[in-house]
């Protein structure tokens, strides 16, 4: 079993810092880790979008990204699109 990794995530312009698998989804760590539910499980293949999620400015499958390669693109959920006054892609 290969051993946990630090990594610093920036969610919705928050940091955080976690230690995660290197197998571990970025929708697993932002749903399960970050209790930001916002972002769906639905199929869990890359097919549905019900994860999606923008990281570094364009939109992503969470289910099938890693939060290990993740580390330096700032992450918008669903949950950062509160506020905002124009239509954001998530929506
Ligand atoms: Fe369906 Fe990710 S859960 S595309």
């Amino acid at each position: 079993m290969a051993k946990p990794i630090a990594v610093e995530l920036s969610v919705n312009g928050r940091e955080h810092h976690l230690f995660v698998d290197l197998t571990e989804t970025l929708l697993t760590t932002l749903r399960d880790r970050l209790l930001l539910t916002g972002s769906k499980r639905g199929c869990n293949q890359g097919v549905c979008g019900a994860c999606t999620v923008v990281a570094d400015g364009v939109p992503v499958r969470a289910c099938l990204s890693l939060t290990a390669n993740c580390v330096g693109e700032p992450i918008k959920t669903i949950e950062g699109c509160e506020g905002d006054r124009a239509m954001s892609a998530l929506q």
